[in-house]
């Protein structure tokens, strides 16, 4: 095991002290109490999928989120609702930042940036010098793929249908750039572990020159959880290297980077992790930076991952409200989080799966599976039905879904329950596909 320098040791308290001051706690769950505003902790020694059905504990946490049911929101997979304590820190912390200006800036910022990047990177479990934040996820991976130098005249680059459209452009992009071909494949439907790693493994093999493969870990169509772990192995054994985009696993439920391997990752953390819209963050593996160029003209030092993406000033407040949205998650516990996700999901997917004509294209395999999954009326992929679908679904059932687009198989309405999202609602989408199956 590698000993941590006394500079790091030094730089590790002096960010524990920045956040203590801001009244957080240092380390996740050996740390402090949770702030006085914070959800009540779940019952002791429940184990997360007997907790997962308790009602009364996740009325309770629903209850520390405001938000609207007219439409009930299920579209929780385009950036998550900020709880009332995060929102609260927000809110204060927005104050705070007007109302010292630069001197609050420039005199107590940087540190406090400093503490919840440390948070940050301690909860993917990498090292702070291994993490920069960005606005988004999509900032974060186009950054690591556009300036990614191991690809070059008649390589590969390699990406599926799943994979989100402006990562799949980067790849693209990239590749012109080099002279590089691009290829891609398509995951089964209905997918399976094996047969996304059949596919995958199909793929490589029919193009032997692929230096980047693009991976998603939750990808935004189907919500399949994809098996990234065996995929970026099986990457690394033929000399591909993989960029992760993790923007929807990173709170969705637990896992740490080193056990995924990927050298190169985006997350977000305006969607699960509940922070402020307008925060995410990426990875830079130490020993890998250098495949990263530094972002185009920017002066040296370039040994450093904040030189990668030069973003200037950002929103201070949401950044802060980072280290409020994990000390949420952390009372909570993601594991907790994940298995009540889950439920929600399996809630409505299950039942929908037996009705005729309702085809659900997530699996429920618990491995493949978080909080989304899609559906279509009897296989039909049309883009102008599908979005016709949820049109209908917010209009007469009063549910908010949204139609997705660029399966190779056709669109789909996807549904994205979250904690705020009460059981009964999940119900009423049962019957609602049952009158549109049987129209
Ligand atoms: C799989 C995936 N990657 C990347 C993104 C992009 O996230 P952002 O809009 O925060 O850039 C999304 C957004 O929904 C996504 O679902």
């Amino acid at each position: 095991m590698t000993m941590p320098s006394r500079r790091t040791l030094l730089r590790g308290s002096a960010a524990a002290a920045a956040l203590a001051a801001l009244g957080h706690r240092a380390g996740g769950l050996d740390a402090a109490e949770p702030t006085a505003d914070a959800p009540p902790p779940p019952p002791a020694g429940v184990p997360p999928d007997v907790l997962a059905g308790d009602e009364g504990y996740w009325r309770r946490v629903a209850r520390q989120y405001d938000v609207t049911e007219t439409p009930v929101n299920l579209e929780a997979g385009y950036f998550g609702t900020m709880s009332r304590p995060v929102l609260a820190a927000y809110q204060r912390h927005i104050g705070r930042v007007n109302r010292e200006g630069a001197t609050f800036a420039r005199r107590e910022y940087p540190a406090i940036a400093r503490a919840v990047r440390d948070r940050v990177a301690r909860a993917l479990g990498v090292g702070a010098d291994e993490v920069a934040f960005a606005r988004n996820a999509t900032e974060a991976l186009q950054t690591m793929i556009r300036q990614y130098r191991g690809v070059g005249a008649g390589d590969s680059v390699l990406f599926a249908d799943l994979d989100y459209p402006a990562m799949q452009d980067a790849m693209r992009g990239l590749a012109a750039a080099r002279g590089a071909t691009v290829a891609t494949l398509e995951i089964p439907e209905p997918a399976s572990r094996q047969g996304v790693l059949d596919a995958y493994a199909a793929a490589l093999e029919r193009h032997p020159r692929t230096r980047l493969v693009l991976l998603t870990h939750v990808n935004n169509k189907t919500g399949l959880v994809h098996p990234v772990r065996e995929l970026t192995a099986m990457a690394a054994a033929r000399g591909a290297e993989v960029v992760l985009d993790a923007a929807h696993a990173f709170g969705q439920f637990p896992f740490t980077l080193p056990e995924i391997g990927a050298p190169f990752v985006g997350v977000n953390l305006h969607k699960w992790v509940g922070a402020p819209v307008g925060v995410a963050a990426f990875h830079v593996r130490r020993d890998r930076l250098d495949a990263i160029a530094p972002a185009p003209g920017e002066p040296p030092p370039h040994d450093r991952i904040d030189s990668r993406l030069h973003t200037g000033t950002t929103d201070f407040a949401a950044v802060m409200a980072i280290a409020d949205a994990l000390d949420f998650q952390d009372t909570i516990g993601v594991s907790n989080k994940a298995a009540r996700l889950r439920h929600l999901r399996d809630r409505w997917a299950i039942p929908a799966r037996r009705i005729p004509g309702v085809d659900i294209l997530t699996p429920d395999d618990p491995d493949l599976v978080g909080a989304i999954t899609s559906f279509r009326l009897r296989g039909d992929g049309d883009e102008r039905r599908n979005a016709g679908l949820a049109r209908t679904l917010a209009e007469e059932f009063g549910l908010f879904t949204v139609a997705r687009s660029g399966l190779a198989r056709g669109d789909c309405v996807r549904v994205t329950p979250a904690l705020a999202t009460r059981p009964e609602h999940l119900d009423r989408l049962v019957e609602a596909l049952r009158v549109l199956a049987a129209r």
